[in-house]
């Protein structure tokens, strides 16, 4: 991908009118965090062919075929307390399912941003803030998307709970095409965060939402429990009702869907 086939066309108003696109880097969200740090403006975009480490949510790594998923991240400066973050990242996840659902998939969102085809994880999303002198200064919106991967392109455990566009839909899709319309995508669902509109991604959320009123595990903080999704909350916090009937806020950490209690 280059800057000038992406901008072709590009109808946003800020989001990637700076964009910079690199055959090779560490990882994308330091890339856009070093940039915010000189001053880059809001919208500012940095992708990578590949990343050699790039980074996903809990200390993982994310995995990127080169040429074949898109890496971005987004330089935000949003006047938010840090606890609205997650506003932040539910509204980037509503505008990833409805880019998908443009080249005619069906998306669902597992709490709290990883973006299922069929079943499987076809984009995730890291959200930082930095840098660290003043941690709200800047937040790194990062996402990467699995296009046109197929199923060799995937190893180890990613064979079973990865996917791509391709792999779902049968068609090759054109990178620059698809950036275009996420970043068209990210930059309203944002603006409704920003305009404290937060409600609008929550009804868009919950309607695609993979676990709503389904058994799940959380894994919080070291500690497991068990129970049935309720809801999101007014800051996009899952609340699940446990064994004892208790209903749980659950702001970080995993949460896996289970069919059966008897693998618990
Ligand atoms: C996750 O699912 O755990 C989040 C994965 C986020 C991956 C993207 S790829 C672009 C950006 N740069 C990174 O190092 N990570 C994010």
């Amino acid at each position: 991908m280059n800057p000038s086939d992406i901008q072709k066309g590009l109808k946003t108003r800020t989001f990637g009118r700076v964009l910079y696109c690199f055959p090779k880097l560490a990882s994308t969200n330091d890339a856009a965090m070093e940039l915010a740090s000189a001053g880059a403006s809001e919208g500012t975009v940095v992708t990578a062919e590949i990343q050699t480490q790039g980074r996903g949510r809990q200390g993982r790594r994310w995995v990127q075929t080169e040429g074949k998923g898109i890496a971005l991240s987004i330089v935000l400066r949003p006047k938010l307390q840090a606890d609205e973050l997650p506003e932040i990242t539910l509204a980037a996840a509503v505008a990833v399912a409805r880019t998908f659902e443009g080249f005619r998939v069906r998306p669902k969102i597992k709490w709290p941003n990883d973006i299922l085809l069929k079943g499987k994880k076809a984009c995730g999303i890291l959200t930082e803030t930095g840098p660290k002198k003043d941690k709200m200064a800047a937040v790194i919106l990062g996402i990467g998307v699995d296009l046109n991967q197929g199923r060799s392109d995937f190893s180890g455990d990613l064979k079973g709970t990865a996917t791509s566009l391709f792999r779902v839909s049968g068609r090759k899709t054109d990178r620059s095409v698809f950036l275009r319309k996420l970043l068209l995508n990210l930059e309203e669902t944002y603006h409704w965060v920003v305009a404290r509109r937060f409600s609008k991604v929550l009804s868009e959320w919950r309607k695609r939402s993979a676990q709503l009123g389904g058994q799940v595990k959380v894994t919080q903080a070291g500690r497991v429990f068990y129970g049935q999704v309720q809801d999101l909350d007014e800051k996009g916090a899952l609340l699940v009702r446990n064994d004892h009937g208790m209903v749980e806020r659950v702001i970080s950490g995993d949460v896996e869907s289970i069919n059966s209690r008897n693998g618990k």
